[in-house]
């Protein structure tokens, strides 16, 4: 039997090598691979090391321009036999076109000469708006300003163009997107997803997921996404990043879940694991999230991992494993493939033992060795010819700026026009810029830009333009005036904004916040930072028009001062193009058509959210119980008027098997071209789960000329109107519902 064994395993090493090596492993066979494999080759599939660890310099502290270190190198791939490499290396940037073709070359040509069999690495990055550790790659707006699109086609363009420029750089995996609910504004990561609302995020969500994976298999322009956080990630209770969440199973399923659910419909290949505890149990030791629900339940194939070095977290984080060994057989029972562990072989020594020691099954262990290699090949890895750089001629390109300088154009939200301030005739005005987004791409683009932080300017796009950069272009210089006033957190020269203030008829101020993400990231208060607003205060004394343009990570408090702004122009962070469409936007070559994507607090504990229940509503003794928020989300103004006029349905009664079908007719009253966002709200009048004030239930966007009119239709089905009930089960309960577009109600019974 032993020499049947052998005999077979030598008939596939020989067939698995000779096919490979006429570069023709394009239908790999896994299981026999697999059956190839020795329990080292196999524990190295499954550990992902950081560039630190192969590279010039200490971890952490790389040469730069990063360089290889091939005996490095050679030790990571003939004595680890390791699966996967991520990053740029901690603490370095973003890497020139020429040195990734090298280095993922290097690696190729070393994995050829220095392992058994071959198997390729997969290379994985953080493309978190684009390509952002490519130098001169395309620069998008934060997923945050996407939604607030609200234009999934356009999404998906920008999915599909950081597909592109990544692939360029030679890789082949990207960790996005955050599929995580933007329902806790204090969270540092609020500005990487795709906001509060669970119908938005999963539109965005198909978007992101087509964008990033295309639809024809092997495509040289198409990467295997991420979703991630899995899950209950964004909503800590304290706020601070990686902290508890306490969320019940029907939360997490109504609100949490849903976009998993629907990346998975798209095809996701991979996903990373929370790396925070819900309830109690650290998500990487949840066998229930990672198995039961996850593979069991909702069908996921594809390759599960770990965050940054969260295995170990298990002992010294989270102290639910007493040494590292028991995180790691936690781990990986709990359902992980993958471990990005990221910065030593001390998982994989350990994962090593563990299978020798009978405490993981090779079952289990198979079974994540089969998902990686998969990976592999759906990504075309296993062919030797895959990478053509002369496939991207439009990497960083003109083409490409322009689908950039869009998303950030309709994300753009106007939350305050008194008296149609706006837009500003650049011809007749004399204009002040001042705060400390007014003269930084950095708060336009926010952390992952070039930089894990983001707040590094040496590796900025050179010609990319600023706010009062792309401003002075179009106006006179002699009616253009320039003045920080303060940075994000502290006074520069307050009183010299004012004197030069003196001299013009609008002052633009532009807020903003220090590009931050994960702990970095943690604040105590919402409240936008005191220099910046005693600049606003400063500069209102002199009762001039003050407009503001906020580049926030998340939505800072601006109660004290939105009532002094005669225009409130909210830009989150919206990308490389972003200086540029603020101030089309200001001068009108744009007309704002963003809406927000969440509800804009209007005080630091009052996180309350537009899809609340009606106990949240009440004000009728104490009046402290109130939803009121600074601006609601959804909202946004445009320079043009829109009239809501015949609400219609179908029918008044929707059961099983019918759909009831919407329309609404909408004209352009003003005198200019603008685009709508018609939204479609529902109110269930009573369920066994207490129903949501109201909740979006359809959307599109419009354009529409001046008077021009449109009918918009939706059909929707009883399945629209469902929620989780207690036994944890998606149900539309039968009873009477109400439609709300604008100001208008209609009623539906469903049965
Ligand atoms: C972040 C992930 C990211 C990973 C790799 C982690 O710290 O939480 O979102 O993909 O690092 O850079």
């Amino acid at each position: 039997m032993k020499q049947l064994n052998l005999l077979l395993t030598a008939l596939f090493f020989f067939l698995y090598t000779a096919s490979h090596a006429q570069g023709a492993a394009k239908s790999v066979n896994i299981d026999s691979l697999i059956g190839l494999m020795s329990i080292e080759e196999k524990a190295g599939q499954m550990t992902q090391i950081d560039l630190g660890v192969i590279a010039e310099g200490g971890i952490c502290n790389l040469k730069n321009p990063q360089t290889l270190n091939l005996d490095k190198l050679k030790t990571a791939i003939a004595k680890y036999h390791i699966g996967s490499i991520l990053n740029v290396g901690c603490g370095s940037g973003t890497i020139s076109l020429e040195n990734w073709h090298k280095i993922l070359a290097t690696i190729v040509a070393e994995n050829k000469k220095n392992s058994r069999l071959n198997i390729p690495i997969i290379y994985g990055i953080d493309a978190i708006h684009g390509a952002n550790y490519t130098m001169g790659a395309t620069l998008f707006p934060q997923q945050i300003g996407q939604a607030a699109t609200w234009n999934p086609l356009l999404v998906q363009q920008l999915y599909g163009i950081t597909a592109y420029e990544t692939r360029a750089s030679g890789i082949p995996w990207n960790f996005s997107p955050v599929l995580d609910l933007g329902r806790q504004p204090l969270w540092s990561r609020f500005f990487e997803s795709f906001g509060e609302d669970v119908l938005l995020a999963k539109s965005m969500t198909k978007s992101a997921i087509r964008g990033l994976e295309g639809n024809t298999p092997n495509s040289p322009y198409a990467v295997a996404s991420c979703m991630k956080h899995f899950l209950g990630y964004s909503m800590p209770l304290s706020g601070k990043d990686r902290t508890p969440a306490w969320i019940s199973d029907r939360e997490l399923r109504e609100y949490f879940l849903p976009t998993f659910q629907m990346a998975i419909q798209q095809g996701a290949k991979t996903v990373m694991i929370n790396s925070g505890e819900i309830n109690g149990t650290p998500v990487h030791a949840n066998y229930d999230i990672l198995t039961t629900l996850l593979r069991n339940e909702l069908g996921f194939k594809g390759v599960a991992v770990t965050d940054w070095e969260d295995v170990y977290k298990l002992v010294n984080v989270h102290h639910v494993a007493e040494t590292k060994k028991e995180a790691v057989r936690m781990a990986i029972m709990a359902g992980i493939d993958m471990s990005m562990t990221p910065n030593d072989y001390e998982f994989t020594e350990l994962l090593i033992q563990l299978i020798k020691e009978g405490a993981i099954p090779m079952a289990r262990i198979d079974q994540s060795v089969k998902r990686i290699l998969q990976l592999k090949v759906d990504m075309g890895l296993f062919n030797e010819t895959r990478f053509n750089k002369n496939l991207y001629p439009l990497f960083g390109s003109t083409q490409h700026a322009s689908v950039s300088y869009n998303g950030a154009a309709e994300s753009l939200t106007l939350l305050k026009n008194k008296d149609q301030i706006l837009p500003l005739n650049a011809a007749k005005e004399t204009i002040l810029v001042c705060g400390p987004a007014a003269n930084s791409l950095n708060l336009l683009n926010g952390a992952w830009t070039h930089t894990w932080q983001g707040i590094d300017t040496r590796f900025n796009t050179p010609g990319k333009l600023t706010i009062q950069q792309a401003m002075q272009f179009q106006m006179a210089k002699t009616n253009f005036y320039y003045m920080p006033g303060c940075t994000t957190d502290s006074v520069i020269n307050i009183e010299a904004c004012v004197e030069a203030a003196k001299k013009v008829s609008k002052i633009i101020v532009c807020l903003g916040e220090t590009p931050c993400t994960e702990l970095p990231g943690n604040i105590d208060d919402l409240s936008l930072s005191e220099p910046q607003q005693q600049l606003v205060k400063a500069l209102s004394a002199l009762h001039k028009p003050i407009i503001l343009v906020c580049c926030f990570n998340r939505p800072r408090i601006i109660k004290n001062i939105a009532p002094l702004a005669d225009a409130i122009l909210y830009a989150y962070l919206p990308g490389d193009e972003g200086g540029l469409a603020i101030t089309d936007a200001l001068f009108g070559k744009i007309n704002p058509s963003g809406k927000l994507p969440f509800t804009y607090p209007a005080n630091v504990n009052a996180f309350v959210h537009y899809d609340h229940k009606s106990s949240e509503d009440l004000d009728v003794d104490f009046s402290n119980n109130a939803y009121r928020p600074q601006f609601d989300f959804g909202f946004g103004l445009s320079y043009t008027t829109f009239e809501y006029q015949t609400f219609t349905m179908s029918t008044n009664s929707l059961g099983d098997k019918d759909s009831v079908t919407v329309s609404v007719v909408v004209k352009n009253t003003g005198s200019r071209e603008g685009m709508e966002v018609v939204q479609l709200y529902y109110h269930d009048l009573v369920a066994s789960i207490t129903p949501s004030v109201k909740k979006l239930v359809a959307f599109q966007k419009i354009k529409l000329a001046t008077q021009a009119i449109q009918t918009v239709t939706f059909t929707l089905h009883k399945n629209d109107f469902s929620f989780i009930n207690k036994a944890l089960k998606r149900v539309t309960e039968n009873g009477e519902f109400e439609l709300l577009i604008q100001n208008q109600k209609q009623s539906l019974y469903v049965h």
